[in-house]
C-alpha cells in the first residue's frame, strides 16, 4: 500500500480525494489544505510556486510515495520545479479543455478557472494544441473559492456571483463547460440551476486518479488488497473545520476509513 499526499490551497482538492477513495480505497492518504492562504488564484506566480514547493516537500518528508497536486493553479505555476526536486511521482491537474474539445458538438467551450491558471504559460500552451474550429471562452471565477471555503457553495451569494461569471459563456452559446478549478465541482448544483441539464460539465478528477493509479502501480504491485486505509486531514487554518467540510462535501463514507486531523505547524 502507498501513502499518497493530496494537496490544495483549501477544500477544492477534496473533490480529487473523494474520487481517489472511490477508485483506490486501500491506500493511505494525507490531505493537506492550505486554507490559511486560500485563494491562491489571485496571488503572484512566484508566491504560488514557492508555497507549493514548501508544502510538497513537507508531504514528501512525511513519507508520501506520491503526491497529487489537486489544484489547477498550483499545478500550472509549480509542477515543473516540484518534479525536478522531488523523486516521487507528482500528479497534477489541469483544466480539461482537451476532452471538452472532443465532446463539444457546436465547437464552443467555456472554461471557468482562476485568474492565475488562465494566465499561466502551461494553460496557454495547452490551449494552443486545440483544433482551430474549437472556440474557447475563458472566464475567471474570482470570488468563488472564498465562498466555497466558507461553506457557502449552495448560498444565494454564490449563485449570484456564479451567474455573473457564467453570463459570457452562456451568451456565447457554449454547450460544454470545463470546471478548471478543483473547488468548482462543489458548485455543480448551482451551475445546473443556472445553465440547465443540457450543458456538458467536464471535470478531470476521474482521469487524474487513473493517472495516479498508473504511477503507483509502477512502484507498488500490491494493488489487489481490499482494505481501507487511513486518511489524515491537515489544515493550515482549522483542522476541525476541514474535517467537517470533508464530511459535508464528499460522497465517500469517511467512517469506513481511519480518519484523523491536525493543524499544520510552521514549516517554512
Ligand atoms: N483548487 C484550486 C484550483 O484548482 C483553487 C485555487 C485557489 O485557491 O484560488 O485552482
Amino acid at each position: 500500500m502507498a501513502l499518497i499526499g493530496v494537496f490544495d490551497s483549501g477544500v477544492g482538492g477534496l473533490s480529487i480525494l473523494d474520487e481517489a477513495l472511490r477508485q483506490l480505497p486501500q491506500h493511505d492518504y494525507i490531505y493537506l489544505a492550505d486554507s490559511a492562504n486560500a485563494p491562491y488564484g489571485e496571488k503572484s506566480s512566484d508566491w504560488i510556486a514557492g508555497r507549493s514547493m514548501v508544502l510538497c516537500k513537507y508531504l514528501a518528508s512525511n513519507g508520501c510515495d506520491a503526491i497529487v497536486i489537486a489544484c489547477n493553479t498550483a499545478t500550472a505555476q509549480a509542477i515543473k520545479q516540484i518534479r525536478a526536486e522531488l523523486e516521487i511521482p507528482i500528479i497534477g491537474v489541469e483544466p480539461g479543455i482537451k476532452p471538452a474539445a472532443m465532446q463539444t458538438k457546436n465547437g464552443i467551450v467555456g472554461v471557468l478557472a482562476t485568474e492565475a491558471t488562465l494566465k499561466s504559460d502551461k494553460f496557454n500552451a495547452l490551449l494552443a494544441t486545440l483544433p482551430e474550429n474549437c472556440h474557447v471562452i475563458k472566464q475567471s471565477g474570482a470570488g468563488l473559492v472564498p465562498l466555497i471555503e466558507a461553506g457557502k457553495a449552495d448560498s444565494a451569494e454564490a449563485l449570484d456571483l456564479l451567474g455573473q461569471h457564467l453570463a459570457p459563456i452562456l451568451d456565447a452559446g457554449a454547450d460544454t463547460l470545463v470546471l478548471g478549478c478543483t473547488h468548482y465541482p462543489f458548485l455543480r448544483k448551482a451551475i445546473r440551476k443556472l445553465l440547465g441539464d443540457s450543458i456538458t460539465l467536464v471535470d478531470t478528477s476521474e482521469a487524474v486518479v487513473k493517472q495516479l493509479q498508473r504511477q503507483i502501480e509502477n512502484r507498488d504491485q500490491d494493488l489487489q488488497s481490499q482494505g481501507r486505509g487511513t486518511v489524515i486531514f491537515i489544515s493550515s487554518k482549522n483542522e476541525s473545520l476541514l474535517l467537517g467540510m470533508a464530511k459535508d462535501l464528499m460522497f465517500s463514507d469517511l467512517q469506513s476509513h481511519f480518519i484523523s486531523s491536525k493543524r499544520l505547524g510552521e514549516i517554512a
